[in-house]
């Protein structure tokens, strides 16, 4: 294929996005699509320097309509570093060991119904109920009855970091971002009469200081933590699941040595990421080693071509390994200032859901089904059906 062929809309690409990435990357780990005139970093060190060395900031740059003004995510230096800071303590891999039982409980619920023979699927019951409800826990906001909404504005918010959104869909996307932030306006005003030591509380007192953040921030930062954690935390829990049962050896060889659950959950990141780019824009010329960047270009740091570079993984890259010694270099959660926030709470919940699966119902299958592939920067199945069979 060359670049001009490239469509990463099209079902075909959708369903394996690896085999397209494959073939661009034989033709440089650098260049520019000719579609979309977006500048491409494909190499594994090439997307690494790109997540780490270009700056978000740009006001005109391609996520300006996701973060809002002021949203700290969106900006570098101290005015990110600093509210990024206030939760770094609460999202470190020991602060979250209490979320570990929490994590349990939900799974179980999840299943608790489920017999040798039920179906399982694995979105609707287990997928999204489980970052929904640790998200409410680690913010402290209540649940809702219109759940199923706030799941469609939720993931219509995340999707407008697609770096492809035709703009029809982007219309439609910011309308329903628009609404998720009214609805966190009016959590806003609940959470100031019910602060706790959640994640909301400590982000309001800060602002209220106004040494660190600025009250007009809690919004948009409190919009970006509620869905980043979401989306990418369902389509990852139906990838693991689908990849593990697809290489139905490595499923058997986890099953017979269950100490390897976390390299394999290290290993399912790198061998598919939902994650599968991140989009920066240059502010000025960036310098990525190898190659230079012209100031003002929208760059795409693709993540799921850095994870299979052969330059890193070696011959074996497209072979899906759970014993992989170096598989915790993968990049599925970014990398650099803006790497992900919650990726041991990501983590913790994919062993969850994994390894409760396997113990209680190990010999699982994956029925025969027509899947449908939504989304080329979140991506992932839209639902995901299985036989659970002790
Ligand atoms: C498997 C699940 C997840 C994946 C694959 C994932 C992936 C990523 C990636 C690739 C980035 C980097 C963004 C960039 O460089 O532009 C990121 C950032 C972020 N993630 Fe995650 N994420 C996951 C789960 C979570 C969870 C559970 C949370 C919890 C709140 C979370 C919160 C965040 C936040 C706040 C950022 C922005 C960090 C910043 O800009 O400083 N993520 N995530």
């Amino acid at each position: 294929m060359h670049s001009a062929d490239f469509d990463p809309t099209s079902p075909a690409y959708l369903a394996d996005p690896y085999a397209a990435l494959k073939r661009l990357r034989a033709e440089g780990s650098c260049h520019v699509d000719p579609a979309s005139g977006q500048w491409f970093l494909l190499g594994y060190d090439e997307v690494g320097a790109g997540l780490t060395k270009i700056t978000r900031g740009n006001p005109d740059g391609p996520d300006r309509h996701v973060h809002f003004p002021e949203n700290p995510f969106s900006f570098d230096g101290p005015g990110h570093t600093g509210p990024r800071g206030l939760l770094a303590s609460t999202f470190t891999n020991r602060a979250l060991a209490s979320f570990r039982d929490r994590a349990q409980l939900i799974v179980d619920d999840a299943l608790r119904d489920k017999e040798s023979g039920s179906e399982l699927r694995v979105i609707e019951e287990i997928g999204f109920p489980l970052p929904y409800h640790i998200t409410r826990d680690i913010l402290g906001v209540p649940d809702v009855p219109h759940r199923d909404t706030l799941r469609d504005w939720t993931w219509k918010s995340l999707e407008l970091i697609d770096a492809f959104l035709p703009d029809d869909k982007l219309q439609e996307n910011m309308e329903a971002s628009g609404r998720l932030a009214e609805h966190l306006g009016e959590v806003l005003e609940w959470k100031r009469g019910h602060l706790g030591d959640d994640v909301f509380s400590i982000i309001i007192r800060a602002a209220e200081e106004g040494e660190i953040m600025r009250p007009q921030q809690i919004l948009p930062f409190i919009h970006t933590l509620y869905l980043a954690g979401m989306h990418t935390t369902v389509n990852q829990t139906a990838l693991s699941l689908y990849t593990l049962l697809q290489h139905h050896e490595q499923w058997e060889l986890l099953r017979a040595q269950p100490d390897l659950l976390d390299n394999a959950v290290e290993e399912i990141l790198r061998f598919e990421p939902t994650a599968q780019y991140m989009r920066r824009t240059t502010e000025r010329e960036v310098d990525l080693g190898a190659i230079t960047l012209p100031a003002g270009v929208n760059v795409v740091c693709w993540i799921a071509s850095a994870n299979r570079d052969e330059s890193q993984w070696g011959a074996t890259a497209d072979v899906f390994d759970i014993t992989r010694s170096n598989a915790r270099q993968h990049i599925a959660f970014g990398k650099g200032p803006h790497v992900c926030l919650g990726s041991w709470l990501a983590r913790l919940e994919l062993r969850a859901v994994l390894g409760t699966i396997l113990d209680r119902f190990p010999n699982t299958t994956m029925p025969e089904q027509d899947l449908v592939w939504s989304s080329n920067v979140i991506r992932g199945p839209e639902e995901l059906i299985l036989r659970l069979e002790a």
